[in-house]
């Protein structure tokens, strides 16, 4: 791909942007939000069109215009949005979510799904059923699908962006099995992570993006993530972690007295102080979802959640709300977004009712509201009427946490917030996280990333087997300490 401009409107997406992959490569793409990376992969699957530039593969020119063109040509992509249509089944998806073919109906259901059986098993999935419906999967497998979906036309180039943001933990190993794979079967595999654990695992090549251009290729064995990182900011990184000065008031804001759901989490008992980033690690499944969901009322739970020392009925989310409950969930396709409205109404949703004066919305007073939260957290677009689906993953990231400062409540519950964002949000999170608990809000953060842990929160609580089996604070408070127990061996 060789000098691609691309604009929607006053945006620069792409400003004579170059990148090159050989056969037989894994190539990652590195970049900050809004570095133009989904914008090239959407160029070369022609469903957008670049305004300058050429594309060729194999030396030959790729002239076509429409995203089928480019299937034919050989070009396989898993896009950032997931495209499965979720009252088909499995099965239906793979083989009608896209183009225009036409057997729907004419085949057998039996046999598609024992095609799709087949399929599955021979890219090495388990445990999804071709005749479930997709709306049924959890993010993680409807991923998975997406994936098969795209393979299943045994694309010369697969693109997958930021395929690894919804996936568990042993599907994300999968996909980079599968990947080297396609590589040593002499595919090219452009694969868009925010995870450098991942790409310097599985990538041989890499070019970052900034400002929507490529500002360097390296190969793998000949960098090391600081100086990708320094690439992708265009700067030393320094800061990345914000300042720890402690600010854990006496008052507890939020308790928990034997929280526990059969078989899911058991006997649970914490307090969350006023100014406090309470940490939860341990490995991915021991609990935590179940935790963090039953503070937020979406699963019940035996046991009794005190907030500032009242027993709080939780029921559903809105009592969690009115309770002063704020949740930033991991799944990112479902946080209650509406792609296609501005980010000044998604942000002001939940505060709408104390927006309106006399039945009416001061849209002089919300664009205030909204003005301020998008500064504080930098919200990058063009303006604040700016369609959400527009935004890059990082920049709707931050629209999720506006809508919840919007409400004004003094309890966060964060989950795994910086999962799949770039290096340049997530460290405007851990600042965002710190500056809450200087203001006397507590905070519960749970993060898979163990720096995370040690670097952003006063405590951290380590959950194993469904219980917390380890609180670490102080000295204790150590990336060793928290893998130890973890695994679940005594931390001293
Ligand atoms: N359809 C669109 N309309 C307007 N702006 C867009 C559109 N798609 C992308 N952009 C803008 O182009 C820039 C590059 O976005 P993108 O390619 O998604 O970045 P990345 O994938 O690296 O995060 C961003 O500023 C983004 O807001
Ligand atoms: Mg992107």
């Amino acid at each position: 791909m060789e000098n691609i401009t691309k604009s929607y409107g006053e945006v620069k997406a792409l400003v004579g942007a170059d990148f090159a992959a050989t056969r037989g490569e894994i190539h990652a793409l590195l970049g900050e939000n809004g570095a133009g990376k989904s914008t090239l992969v959407r160029i070369l699957s022609r469903v957008v069109r670049q305004d300058k530039g050429s594309i060729s593969l194999d030396g030959v020119p790729v002239h076509t215009k429409s995203p089928l063109g480019a299937i034919k040509a050989g070009i396989g992509t898993v896009f950032q949005e997931l495209s499965l249509v979720p009252v088909f089944t499995v099965a239906e998806n793979v083989f009608f979510g896209r183009g225009p073919q036409n057997i729907f109906g004419t085949m057998p259901s039996r046999i598609l799904n024992e095609k799709t059986a087949a399929l599955l098993a021979s890219y090495g999935v388990s445990g999804i059923d071709p005749k479930t419906e997709v709306s049924r999967l959890t993010v993680s497998e409807q991923q998975v699908v997406e994936i098969v979906k795209v393979l299943a036309r045994e694309p010369q180039v697969l693109v997958l962006d930021e395929p690894t943001a919804g996936l568990a933990e042993d599907r994300v190993e999968w996909l980079l099995r599968l990947m080297r794979q396609l590589a040593e079967q002499q595919k090219i595999v452009i694969f868009i992570s925010h995870r450098m654990n991942e790409v310097k695992n599985v990538a041989d090549k890499v070019t970052v993006f900034r400002n929507g251009t490529h500002v360097g290729v390296r190969a793998m064995g000949e960098t090391t993530s600081d100086e990708l990182v320094s690439l992708m900011l265009g700067r030393e990184v320094t800061n990345y972690f914000p300042k720890k000065d402690s600010h854990v008031g006496n008052e507890v804001i939020l308790e928990t007295q034997g929280l526990g759901i059969t078989g899911k989490m058991t006997d649970v008992n914490l307090k969350l102080h006023r100014g406090e980033v309470l940490g939860v690690g341990g490995l991915v499944g021991q609990g935590q979802t179940p935790l963090f969901l039953s503070l937020f009322g979406i699963m019940k739970a035996q046991g009794n959640i005190l907030v500032s020392g009242t027993r709080a009925m939780i029921r559903n989310p809105r009592s969690s709300i009115s309770s002063g409950i704020a949740l930033i969930p991991e799944d990112k396709g479902n946080q209650g977004l509406v792609m296609s409205m501005a980010i000044r109404e998604n942000i002001t949703l939940p505060v709408l009712q104390s927006l309106r004066s006399n039945g009416l919305v001061s849209l002089r007073k919300e664009r205030k509201v909204v003005a301020d939260l998008m500064q504080v957290l930098k919200i990058k677009a063009e303006s604040m009427e700016a369609r959400v689906g527009t935004l890059s993953g990082g920049n709707q990231q931050k629209v999720v946490i506006a809508k919840l400062l919007s409400a004004h409540p003094s309890i966060f519950l964060m989950f795994d917030p910086t999962r799949g964002v770039d290096v340049g949000t997530k460290t405007e999170i851990f600042h965002l996280i710190r500056d809450l608990a200087r203001d006397g809000n507590g905070i519960l953060f749970y993060s898979t990333t163990t720096d995370e842990l040690v670097h952003v929160c006063d405590r951290v609580l380590v959950m194993y087997d469904g219980r917390i089996t380890e609180e670490l604070g102080g000295g204790r408070l150590t990336k060793e300490n928290i893998i130890r127990a973890s695994l679940g061996e005594a931390v001293n």
